[in-house]
Formats: C-alpha cells, sequence, structure tokens
C-alpha cells in the first residue's frame, strides 16, 4: 500500500467515526446559523461581469487533470472565453499560451486535443514550438522585419499541482498556488489525481447561473424531495460531515445501508482506500469521489463556467478511473456510472436550477434566500465568491435581514 492510500484509509476512518457517532446517537455537522444572500447575487449582470472578470480570468482555475496530457500532448481550454493551449513537451514541462497566432489572430490549434511538437497556423502556416518559439514561418524574408516581437506565442501562467494543471486565462499575472489552495493543498496531495485515467467526458449546459448550479453540488438537503428515485434510496439527507479548508471544503452525506457497519467494530468496517465525498475546489470545480454503487469508487470532475449571459453556465464534466482502467468490463462501468450522474444532473439538478433562477430574476429587489444550517457549504461558498470579487459577504440570517 502506498504512503498515499494509507493516509487515504486513515482520513476515510475519520470520516466513518464521525459518520457511526451520528448514526448511533443522532446529529450531524451544522453551521452556526442560516445564511441569508441577495436573489441579485444570481440575477445582476454587474455582479456577473465582475465573477467573469476576477473569478475566471485573473484566478488560477482547473484547465485539466496532469493525466489527460501527457508529454508531447496538448489540449484546448475555452471555457472562460479566451482560447488557451496547454501543451507539455517531450521533457514533461508543461506551458499554457493564448491559442492565438501571433501574426493576424487565427485559432493556432483546432483540435480539443492530441499530440505534437509543433503547432501550425492553417491560415499562413506559421509555425510554433511546444515551447511557444517561433519555428518556421513561410517567406519569411519578405517580412523585412515586420515579425519582430511576434516570435513567440503570448505564454499564460500555467502550473501543477497534485496532479490538476491550473491556468490563469491572463498573461502577466502570478500564480500562487500555495495561497490558492490553503489547507485544501494537503486534501488534494492525498487524493491520488496522478493516477486517474479519464474515461468519459460531456458539457452539460444550464440555463441558469452558473451558482445556482453549483449550489446543487453542495447539500444534501434536497435528496428526499428532488432525487426521489435517484439518489433518496441510497442516501441519507440529514446526516453530513463537512470539513472547511479556507475557501474549499469537503462534504458527504450517510448512506442508507450504513446502519449494517456503524455499530460494528472499526475492524469489521469497509474502509477504502479511495476519497469519498463532494471537494469543492475555489471558484468552479468539484471533485465529486464515490459512487451510488456498493464497493465502486470513481472521480468526477464538475468544472461550471459562466456563459456571457448571466443565465447560462456549462458544466464540464468527466468521468476517471483511479488507478487507471483495468478492463473492458471496467471501462463501461465507468461509462454508465458517468450517464447515470449525467442523467441525475441534467433531468433533475438542472431543470429545477433553470427554473429556479427564471423564478429569482422575477423577484421584486432586495429579495433574499437562505441557505440552512446543514446547508454550510453553500454558505462557504457563497462566502468566499463574494470575497474573491470584493462584494459585500452574505450574513447571517435575522442579523442581515435587520440591517436593512
Ligand atoms: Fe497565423 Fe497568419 S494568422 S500564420
Amino acid at each position: 500500500m502506498t504512503v498515499s492510500s494509507q493516509s487515504q484509509r486513515q482520513t476515510q476512518l475519520a470520516i466513518m467515526r464521525r459518520f457511526a457517532a451520528y448514526i448511533r446517537d443522532g446529529g450531524s455537522d451544522l453551521a452556526d446559523a442560516p445564511m441569508v444572500n441577495d436573489v441579485s447575487v444570481y440575477t445582476d449582470p454587474a455582479r456577473h461581469a465582475a465573477e467573469r472578470q476576477k473569478l475566471f480570468r485573473e484566478t488560477p482555475l482547473v484547465a485539466a487533470l496532469s493525466s489527460e496530457i501527457a508529454p508531447g500532448a496538448f489540449r484546448t481550454f475555452d471555457a472562460t472565453g479566451v482560447p488557451v493551449v496547454v501543451a507539455r513537451d517531450g521533457g514533461g514541462a508543461i506551458r499554457a499560451f493564448l491559442n492565438i497566432c501571433p501574426h493576424r489572430g487565427a485559432r493556432l490549434v483546432r483540435q480539443e486535443e492530441g499530440r505534437a511538437n509543433r503547432f501550425t497556423c492553417w491560415f499562413h502556416g506559421w509555425t510554433y514550438g511546444a515551447d511557444g518559439r517561433l519555428i518556421a514561418a513561410p517567406e519569411a524574408d519578405r517580412f523585412c522585419g515586420g515579425m519582430a516581437g511576434r516570435d513567440h506565442l503570448v505564454a499564460l501562467p500555467c502550473e501543477e499541482r497534485h496532479g490538476l494543471v491550473f491556468v490563469i486565462a491572463t498573461p502577466g499575472l502570478a500564480m500562487d498556488l500555495d495561497a490558492h489552495l490553503g489547507s485544501f493543498a494537503a486534501v488534494l496531495g492525498a487524493m491520488g489525481l496522478d493516477s486517474a485515467e479519464r474515461v468519459k467526458s460531456g458539457e452539460l449546459p444550464v440555463a441558469a447561473n452558473w451558482k445556482y448550479a453549483l449550489d446543487t453540488y453542495g447539500e444534501g438537503y434536497h435528496f428526499a424531495a428532488l432525487h426521489k428515485q435517484t439518489l433518496a434510496p441510497y442516501f441519507r439527507n440529514d446526516i453530513t460531515i463537512y470539513d472547511r479548508f479556507d475557501r474549499c471544503h469537503r462534504v458527504s452525506w450517510a448512506q442508507k445501508d450504513w446502519d449494517s457497519w456503524a455499530s460494528k467494530p472499526e475492524s469489521k468496517w469497509p474502509v477504502r482506500a479511495e476519497p469519498a465525498g463532494v471537494h469543492y475546489l475555489y471558484p468552479n470545480t468539484i471533485l465529486f469521489c464515490g459512487s451510488v454503487s456498493p464497493g465502486k469508487s470513481y472521480l468526477t470532475v464538475f468544472r461550471h463556467f459562466p456563459g456571457e449571459e448571466v443565465g447560462s453556465t456549462v458544466t464540464h464534466k468527466a468521468i476517471y478511473a483511479f488507478g487507471g482502467v483495468k478492463s473492458p468490463e471496467h471501462r463501461a462501468e465507468v461509462e454508465a456510472a458517468f450517464d447515470a450522474t449525467a442523467h441525475v444532473v441534467m433531468s433533475e439538478d438542472y431543470v429545477t436550477a433553470a427554473e429556479g433562477w427564471k423564478n429569482m430574476c422575477a423577484l421584486p429587489p432586495g429579495s433574499t434566500v437562505v441557505y440552512g444550517r446543514q446547508e454550510m457549504a453553500l454558505q462557504n461558498v457563497h462566502r468566499a465568491l463574494a470575497d474573491g470579487c470584493g462584494m459585500a459577504l452574505p450574513g447571517p440570517a435575522g442579523v442581515r435581514e435587520a440591517a436593512r
């Protein structure tokens, strides 16, 4: 057993002890108080524009998993509205560039992903290496010096950490991943993301503000009502385990069949070596580790990106096999897990999100929403996002409303 899987087992055991106590004695992790937030946070075009700039253009975002870009491979990343190409050279160094040809702005790399150690623009044929340097340009002598300053692609801040590739979609900004990840870095480091092999990916669109979509990943309170047929048969919505790590968090909910081991000695518990639970990586990424199938665990990554309109979002979803795909049967099983989750998200969560966001737009100015004590993950998300945009923080119910 590796050090990483040993520490992951210890983490899982510690979480299971907390679940077992709540299952035996009742109770759940809860916030100190409910929190209210202005509806305008979800509907205001100015707030939306500020978030797109501060959170999606000036903040490190997960552009890919490290395992998705092998030496000599590349992957494009357009979801922020800025065209980006991330390339790993033959020596393993990873870099990101604007995917914009310095000659006259053509899209340089037009494939979503692939293998290449050089990129040739399809407009006039200028060719750049994976290190961003201009290698060749047809008839360069006839430019008579006009190519000066265009001999390199525009570099973007790009760094890898714990199996994730982070990019900032604005040239020249400093990348400080220690500050960005805070205490969540240790959680990511123990997750074994380096070993995850992508099996299937897709995009899930929703006509709602991106934060309304994100909210649906942070609380189990809705399982019994919204997911009556899909998640409620497996998960309890009354026992939550929640841990905050600065602007990030990990949250999970008890499964209904856990009564079977919670009152037994720990030596009989089904402790797993894979991480479990919903992990929120500020500002827009959810790493869900687990499955509704007993004994199975996959990594599903949801990255939420706002569109130009306040009420438009695309969730980039991909599922990975920890430790790689073992067999064709294993691949089919992971693909089926992707399809099952996508069906729940699109037919239940995102239908509700689209209706709910449309309703928010019909509310009078000054209206609020409330996040309950058991929705503490949402409280953390909205505090962190407001802080990241330099906006007023949401506050405790009652206190905030009395101040109006
Ligand atoms: Fe790319 Fe001309 S725009 S070579």
